[in-house]
């Protein structure tokens, strides 16, 4: 039981650092972060994704270069995510099953260079379809609808696709029922029983996907929002469900997203399944850190970790952030 003052100060332990180390109950390690990045078509000079300073957008004869530093530093994996050229996409995100497409050029090209590396494939259809959706329209009553199940058919191949090309990770990001199931068992029946799933399990629908959305350029046409497949804000249960399913259907790693305002939901599903825990402080996040921090109004070096450590408080195992080589370095120079 807590004693209460004066026999009793809590400040006793914090008063000098080496006390402070050693009753630190949370630690943040290289080991947990995943770097997201942005490739785009064509060669050059990487180009800056306006609401995301320093955040980059990366041709495939520049890749190399711009991940090595996170294989120096220990980062373990890296989440990829295409910038498609306008021209290649339609209406049924088809470009996402071309085996020579951004991202399974990068993921051979990555795999043959830094063999260690983890690479995580986002599975959705928005980079890759005209009108910004996870999935494909179909006629409903009441107009066009995102189909669930004529999703699935496209997203098992986009998976397989890129898992052929060197993906160690495929992570579906497209919120659709089932697609966790469809995509293992069509992984297994081709043979890849290793490759693993995280899946994007509690999703929301959030205002604070608005850069990544520039990033790849999936928002300007977006007609209307994706309240149809993205979680309500208002609900923390559903997100218990809705990870108990992907847990069902085979995932291995589940995240919850976007990460700061919901920490309570990843708590929630740390205290309830026990199993890999990830978040996604996404790109608004970092957008607001960034915007902050540029106007000096705080602090980078103090904030970028503490905000990561919150991820770990709430009971993650990972954190994907677009400070990871930043927060590498950090660690790395204690
Ligand atoms: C695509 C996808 C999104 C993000 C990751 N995968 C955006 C969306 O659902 O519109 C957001 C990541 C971020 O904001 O950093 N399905």
């Amino acid at each position: 039981m807590q004693g209460s003052f004066p026999t009793t100060r809590p400040r006793r332990n914090r008063r000098d650092s080496w006390t402070r180390r050693l009753v630190a109950e949370h630690r943040l390690s290289v080991d947990d972060l995943i770097w997201p990045i942005f490739i785009r078509d064509g060669a050059g000079l990487p180009e800056e994704v306006p609401s995301m300073p320093e955040v980059l957008r990366v041709g495939l004869d520049r890749l190399v270069d711009h991940v090595g530093p996170a294989v120096e530093l220990g980062i373990p994996a890296i989440a990829l995510f295409p910038a498609t050229p306008a021209g290649l996409k339609d209406a049924e995100g088809t470009e996402s099953g071309n085996p020579e497409n951004l991202i399974c050029r990068a993921a051979r090209l990555l795999k043959e260079t830094f063999p260690d590396l983890g690479l995580i494939g986002d599975v959705a259809l928005d980079p890759y379809t005209d009108h910004g959706h996870d999935g494909v329209l179909r006629p409903a009553a009441g107009g066009l609808y995102v189909d669930n199940d004529a999703s699935l058919e496209i997203l098992v191949r986009q998976a397989l696709n890129q898992t052929e090309a060197g993906i160690d990770v495929v992570a579906p990001s497209d919120m659709m029922d089932g697609r966790v199931g469809a995509i293992r068992r069509a992984l297994d029946e081709h043979g890849h029983v290793h490759t693993r799933i995280m899946s994007y399990a509690a999703k929301y629908a959030s205002a604070f996907y608005g850069p990544f959305r520039d990033a790849v350029g999936s928002g300007g046409a977006l007609k209307g929002d994706k309240k149809t497949y993205q979680m309500d804000p208002a609900n923390s249960d559903e997100a218990l469900r809705e990870v108990a399913m992907d847990l069902a259907e085979g995932a291995d790693m589940v995240m919850v997203k976007p990460g700061m305002p919901y920490l309570d939901i990843i708590r929630r599903v740390k205290d309830e399944f026990r199993v890999p825990t990830f978040a996604y402080q996404v790109s608004g996040e970092y957008a607001m850190l960034m915007g902050a921090i540029r106007n000096g109004w705080l602090d980078r070096d103090r904030v970028v970790l503490e905000a990561l450590m919150a991820f770990r408080r709430a009971g993650c195992d990972g954190v994907l952030t677009y400070f990871a080589l930043d927060a590498a370095r950090r660690l790395k120079a204690g």
